[in-house]
């Protein structure tokens, strides 16, 4: 019953989102502004050619995306009510409300505050961006296994914002979906999360309201939970990959990255690491011999396909959790598709400098990478000679080159040992999934089950259930990173191939095109839980659905007046 009022509410919503979209001022600034990028995206698919790496978007499918992708944006700004017309650019005078460092919060008790500034994301150029705390990303938190943590969220956005801990195993009431666990914690409100970080690893959280949006304008920051009793690395970073829309700079050129295309939006035309891109980039400093650590986290839209040029280092744990005794790799990829989260692990050598990089020809591509440099305390490197080193690295390293390098394939990575599933056992729910692109009502959407979210079928399930879900991508080109709310999920075969390598536990998984993935989980979190494509223009154009307990029963009733928008 009082999952129906939900979905009730939760349709009505998606109804007045389009109405007041449609009915908006026939000549607004929206959109003349609409139509000027959906020129620009033509213009931008027109002389892109066919030059490039890894990926081949069918140039007619891309266009088609690209499109929706611009209106549904502009649609949730409609709504939001946004009173910026046209999208807000960079500027080049240094503006008062700059980002500060990002901190790292420890401790039990946190307070996030959502709050307007701009970025510097390149040197001199400064970008409108909201924050937790006033950089983007904002905070680390670090906590400690088994502490129960606080955080207090306070608004001081013009728009309701929420926090949502991604990967997190926390009660469904903590889980900051609005509409569905909460309502949107409106501009001068507050709200507090609280929970027992039960799994150690790397997260990160973000605001889960109009998510699109928000998470594209900044409004995330990492979660670490240490493990007491593991030894911790010499050096430890966290490294948070992101792409930005400056409408001021140049649409990208026939160079650009196709991936871009692909993922709805060829107008992202700034990548960064932490919040910044190119030479703003710190890098990571360590002298011989130290342990190295590095948290890579997906933030933005696109799958990004990194180059580690390292002779020896170690995947070890994917989405917060450890992979089974992983074999040394040397000069390889990595694959991070949106959401998710991948630590690397490797002994700093000989003094030197080596680059970790996108694989991608664009001057965006090259702009996110990473300089790792080992020196000793009385031979240091200055910012010039990293640089340097950096772009001489890179002119050798091309696309071509390292595109033969071996690509991580984590379904045949580390060791086997006993789990909780395999493909043999019976379970109590069988699901499948096919993620594929339709038309409904005249529109593009992302579907499961030919269905888009709202209107979309429940996946039930009771309490103490194992559960199977077969998901299958069926779009041409388009990657799509499968993340569940609540749970974590094991997963069993890629392509009908058992998984041969260490038991492998993920809460986003990366379905790219063609392919076919089992997993299983284990019904043991009570609630009602977004199961969506972490790309999430996908997401707000219908991939989604929840994941309902029939033997829950929310006390959450949503106040229709809460500008509640859950994707
Ligand atoms: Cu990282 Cu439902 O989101
Ligand atoms: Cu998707």
């Amino acid at each position: 019953m009082a999952y129906l009022y939900i979905k009730g509410a939760m349709m009505l919503h998606f109804k007045s989102n389009s109405a007041s979209f449609h009915s908006a001022r026939p000549f607004s600034y929206q959109t003349l502004s609409l139509l000027v990028m959906l020129m620009a995206a033509l213009l931008l698919l027109g002389g892109c050619s066919s030059s490039s790496h890894t990926e081949q978007p069918a140039a007619a499918d891309s266009s088609d995306t690209s499109m929706s992708g611009h209106s549904i944006n502009m649609d949730h700004s409609a709504h939001m009510g946004t009173t910026t017309a046209a999208p807000e650019g960079s500027v080049t005078a240094k503006p008062a409300d700059i980002t500060t460092e990002q901190q790292t919060l420890t401790g039990k008790e946190i307070t996030l505050t959502a709050r307007k500034a701009h970025l510097e994301i390149e040197k001199g150029k400064y970008l409108p961006v909201w924050t937790f705390n006033g950089s983007v990303p904002g905070p680390q938190i670090e906590v400690t296994q088994g502490d129960t943590v606080t955080v207090h969220l306070k608004n001081e956005l013009d728009v309701p914002v929420s926090i949502h801990f991604h990967g997190v195993v926390l009660p469904v009431a903590m889980d900051g979906v609005p509409g569905v666990t909460q309502d949107a914690v409106q501009p001068g409100g507050t709200f507090t999360y609280t929970f027992k970080a039960v799994h150690a690893g790397t997260y990160w959280y973000h605001s889960h309201q109009d998510s699109l949006n928000q998470i594209g304008k900044g409004l995330y920051g990492t979660f670490i939970v240490k493990n007491k009793n593991a030894e911790s690395a010499d050096v430890d970073r966290t490294l948070v990959l992101d792409e930005w829309n400056d409408p001021n700079t140049h649409a990208p050129d026939r160079e650009a990255n196709t991936a871009a295309l692909s993922s709805n939006m060829g107008m992202y035309n700034i990548y960064t690491i932490n919040g910044r891109s190119g030479d703003s980039i710190e890098p990571v400093r360590t002298h011989p011999g130290e342990q190295v650590r590095l948290r890579f986290v997906n933030a933005g839209n696109m799958t990004q396909l990194l180059y580690i040029n390292q002779p020896a280092y170690r995947v070890v744990s994917s989405d917060g959790e450890d992979i089974n005794d992983p074999q040394m790799l040397r000069h390889g990829l990595l694959r991070i598709a949106p959401g998710e989260r991948y630590d690397v692990e490797f002994r700093a050598g000989q003094p030197g400098v080596q680059v970790i990089g996108t694989v991608g020809d664009s001057d965006f591509a090259r702009s996110m990478r990473i300089p790792v440099v080992t020196e000793t305390d009385s031979d240091t490197w200055t910012d010039q000679q990293i640089n340097d080193q950096i772009s001489s690295q890179q002119s050798k390293l091309t696309t071509e080159i390292v595109s033969g390098w071996p690509e991580l394939d984590l379904t045949r990575y580390g060791k086997p040992a006993s789990s909780t599933f395999n493909l043999q056992q019976s379970y109590d729910r069988d699901y499948q999934m096919t993620l594929n692109m339709g038309v409904s009502d005249g529109q593009t959407m992302y579907t499961i089950n030919d269905q888009a979210y709202p209107k979309a079928d429940n996946m039930t399930v009771k309490t103490g259930d194992t559960i199977k879900i077969t998901m299958t991508n069926k779009s041409v080109n388009e990657d799509h990173p499968m993340h569940l709310h609540g749970h974590i999920f094991q997963v069993l075969s890629k392509n009908g191939q058992p998984v041969s390598g260490s038991p492998l536990w993920k809460d986003t998984l990366n379905v790219r095109p063609g392919e076919t993935y089992t997993v299983a989980l284990l019904a043991d979190n009570p609630g009602i839980w977004m199961f969506h494509c972490h790309e999430l223009h996908h997401a707000s154009m219908g991939m989604m659905i929840d994941l309902v307990y029939e033997d829950y029963t929310s006390a959450y009733k949503p106040d229709p007046h809460a500008n509640n928008i859950s994707e």
